[in-house]
């Protein structure tokens, strides 16, 4: 990489679901710090221990001393996202960019999936998703800009997923629809709202597959491979950044072309 390229110098970018360092939440994190970004990672999980492994892993693989500040959230509570938002702009002033990485996942089938597990997926993955975006875009707003970019799942568009049952398909399918309304609703006031939809990138997501399933799966996907947690931040990157100055309301799939539509 041109260590010169700054595509998010001293941008406020808060991640969330960034706990795991096998996640796609950490690589984004890891990936906007090359880039001059100030990191606000927040999760269910996040902790000051886990935030200074975090900052630590950050220097280990890129060198550079991020400032990382780490606020545990709830997303499914509004009061949880207002607080973690206001941490973020005690601390940096303001806030430029949302990735929303959080979610949970599980593989039930239709009949199988009791009412209440089916309100825990909504009320983390869309309902979290709404809480979480309605907390930064009260900041955006004030300044007439900001980025958002949420991650929904190709579960949502090729009817239901490798890992996910209908309930997480349902939720992510939610996502895409609420990301393409805040585009529209806050484009003009130079908010822009955007959604990756991947398949199988290589973190905890995927460990329920055993080896044979796995290699079964990677067959089939036209480009012969999983995917790496940096193939997903790296869409995050184009999104968060001016490289997408006019591009709004738009679905990216990062997914090796296991759906290809
Ligand atoms: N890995 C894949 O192949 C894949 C495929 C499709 C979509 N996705 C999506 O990509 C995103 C990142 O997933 P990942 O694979 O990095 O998995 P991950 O499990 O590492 O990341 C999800 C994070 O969300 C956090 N989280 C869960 N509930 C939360 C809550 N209530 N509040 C705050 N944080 C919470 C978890 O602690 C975890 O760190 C998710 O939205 C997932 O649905 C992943």
């Amino acid at each position: 990489m041109n260590q010169n390229l700054q595509l998010l110098q001293n941008k406020v970018c808060v991640i969330v679901g960034a706990s795991s360092l096998r996640g796609i939440g950490y690589a984004t994190a890891e990936l906007f710090a090359r880039h001059g970004a100030k990191i606000v990672a927040l999760d269910i999980a996040m902790n000051d221990d886990v935030a200074k492994g975090m900052a630590q892993e950050i220097e280990t693989n890129t060198g550079i001393t991020a400032d990382v500040l780490g606020v545990q959230v709830d997303i499914q509570s509004p009061e949880s996202c207002n607080a973690a938002i206001k941490a973020a702009v005690d601390r940096f002033g303001t806030i430029d960019c949302l990735v929303n990485s959080a979610a949970i996942v599980n593989g039930k089938g239709m009949l199988s999936i009791p009412s209440d597990e089916f309100d825990q997926m909504i009320g983390v993955n869309l309902k979290g998703a709404f809480n979480i975006c309605q907390s930064a875009i009260r900041i955006f707003v004030e300044k007439q800009s900001g980025t958002i970019v949420n991650l929904a799942s190709s579960a949502a568009q090729r009817g239901g997923g490798l890992v996910g049952g209908p309930h997480y398909a349902a939720s992510k399918g939610g996502v895409i629809s609420l990301t393409r309304t805040i585009a529209r609703e806050f484009g003009p006031q130079g908010i822009r709202a955007n959604v990756i939809c991947p398949a199988m990138i290589e973190t905890s997501m995927l460990d329920v597959l055993d080896e044979t399933r796995l290699a079964g799966i990677i067959d089939a996907i036209p480009l012969k491979k999983a995917g790496r947690p940096l193939d997903a931040a790296n869409a995050c990157l184009f999104l968060a950044s001016d490289m997408s100055a006019f591009v709004t309301g738009a679905t990216i799939d990062v997914n090796g072309g296991t759906h290809i539509h």
